[in-house]
């Protein structure tokens, strides 16, 4: 049996769709672009038929990534199934992705249908679905809790109807490890055309088991794994991309399997999300948390500097951290900014590096060290492609413990600059005022997190804001070592993008 594990990320789709995580369809090509970076074999990019705007990235993923399989999730219903095929023909590589529940419970309670019902459903709509696309995968949602003799008729009647991927999911995080393994290996024992098809695993982490039952379950014949970056998902969350594929690496000789995965991408890609999302992880997340490789005890720290195999059972700079402490001051140049960035695997065009060295020398005149992680910081700063309406010129607070804060803003726009004040509960309430006084536009603070991005009393803040305009939420996110001025910043990316969508969608309608 071929011991290459295939990589299926559902960041998009399953990590995209939990509370906090949701991106736009910008953030969402970004990402895509670095998963394919990172090597995944497969990108889920949505579920077409939930919204338009689900559609709409899955449709641009699919026209942008080349070397990825995309995949588009539907239930088992025509219009769903068209809607996916729609948005993922124009992939070099697309599949369909089917699910439909087969344990009684979903059965009785969600589906109100009988075990003959679903699987009459099921052939349907692999049928339906291969005749429209090649590659089709068929899920058996809560399949951990399914019985075993229906959940191995639905695996062969699918395979037989032409799906070539049956994916067996922990839908609920129910299951532990020996039991989610014996699950396939059953499957693969009872299914006489097993073979025709790749055993999938897909792991909810409510019990904290995810990606130990991922593992069990490619021990048992599974070769394509279901996750996301960090973790993210429904609830607790999925079983965590980085996690399974070092868990891979580092225990091959105990494992025996491979994936393709880039891992000195997973750093890059975990900290992308992180800064798309404001969804940070913690600091203790194994793989990529920020202590993940940081020694502490002495005893540690002894050994590690006589020899780091010690302690360190992977290098850092196998996950693509490449920290060194200190690097820049504000005597670099441009050059050697540039030469730091290829060092830590950016490579940045001229305008992001024009973007990148105006940012970073406002910080070098505040702070004495730039450390890695404000350089990190720096690219996630206004770079999205929104084009700016309003910039922030200046920004002053008068605030205290007993006098009402007060901001006055001074924006650009185009060649005018306007000045207003505002009180507000806070200061950054009152520059949120303020702001909305000089362009009118009225906002509801939906997210609002701040997060010191490196070390010392003058380190970068990182000020990520979610903020609603006319029903729809906009992200905006910025680092500063001066707090209000960067809770300014994220919050004018927000409402910069509020109103190029407007632009866009005025635009569209003229058509
Ligand atoms: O958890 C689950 O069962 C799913 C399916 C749609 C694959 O996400
Ligand atoms: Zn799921």
């Amino acid at each position: 049996m071929e011991n290459r594990i295939y990589i299926f990320d559902t960041t998009l789709r399953d990590g995209e769709q939990s509370p906090g995580c949701s991106m736009n369809i910008e953030e969402k090509l970004r990402l895509a672009r670095q998963l394919q970076l990172l090597c995944v074999d497969v990108i889920e990019a949505g579920f077409p038929i939930a919204s338009v705007g689900d559609f709409e990235a899955v449709k641009l993923i699919s026209e942008k990534i080349k070397k990825c399989t995309i995949a588009a999730l539907a239930r088992t219903v025509k219009l769903d199934i068209d809607r996916a095929w729609e948005a993922i023909q124009g992939a070099v590589k697309s599949r369909i992705h089917l699910f439909l529940a087969t344990s009684d419970l979903h059965l009785k309670y969600k589906l109100k249908k009988s075990r003959e019902q679903v699987l009459q459903d099921a052939v349907w709509a692999v049928k339906y679905a291969k005749s429209l696309c090649q590659e089709v995968e068929f899920s058996c949602e809560d399949a951990s809790r399914t019985d075993i003799d229906y959940l191995c008729t639905v695996v062969e009647a699918t395979i037989d109807a032409g799906a070539s991927i049956v994916n067996l999911p922990d839908t609920v995080g129910y299951a532990i490890p020996d039991e989610y393994g014996a699950m396939f290996r059953m499957v693969r024992e009872r299914v006489p055309n097993i073979n025709k098809a790749i055993l999938s695993s897909h792991c909810h982490n409510d019990l904290g088991l995810a990606v130990a039952n991922s593992i069990a379950a490619i021990q048992n014949g599974v070769r394509q794994v279901e996750c996301t970056l960090n973790g993210i998902g429904e609830r607790a969350g999925n079983a965590s991309l980085e996690e399974i594929a070092m868990a891979i690496k580092t225990r091959h000789e105990k494992l025996g399997f491979k994936t393709n995965i880039d891992t000195e991408e997973i750093y890059k890609s975990s900290k992308l999300l992180s800064s798309l999302t404001g969804m940070m992880v913690q600091r203790n997340k194994a793989i990529v948390g920020a202590n993940a490789f940081a020694h502490e005890a002495g005893i540690h720290q002894d050994g590690v500097l006589k020899s780091p195999i010690t302690y360190e059972i992977m290098t850092p700079q196998s996950v693509g951290i490449k920290h060194t402490m200190l690097v820049l001051g504000k005597h670099s140049g441009r050059h050697a900014l540039k030469q730091r960035y290829a060092e830590l695997g950016y490579k940045l065009s001229d305008d992001e590096l024009q973007h990148a060295y105006k940012l970073f020398c406002e910080i070098a005149d505040q702070k004495k060290e730039v450390f890695d992680e404000d350089l990190e910081a720096i690219l996630e700063t206004g770079t999205s492609e929104t084009e700016e309406v309003y910039h922030l010129l200046n920004i002053q607070i008068v605030s205290g413990t007993n006098l009402r804060p007060t901001a006055t803003i001074e924006l650009q726009q185009g060649d005018q600059t306007i000045v207003d004040s505002a009180t507000g509960d806070g200061p950054v309430d009152a520059s949120y005022k303020a702001i909305e006084r000089i362009t009118g536009v009225v906002g509801k603070l939906t997210e609002y997190s701040i997060k010191s991005v490196s070390l010392g009393h003058d380190a970068i803040g990182e000020v990520f804001v979610r903020v609603e305009f006319d029903g729809v939420q906009y992200n905006g996110r910025a680092a500063s070592t001066d707090i209000l001025a960067g809770s300014a910043r994220a919050y004018l990316e927000a409402l910069n993008r509020a109103l190029a969508s407007k632009k866009r969608k005025e635009g569209q309608q003229k058509k």
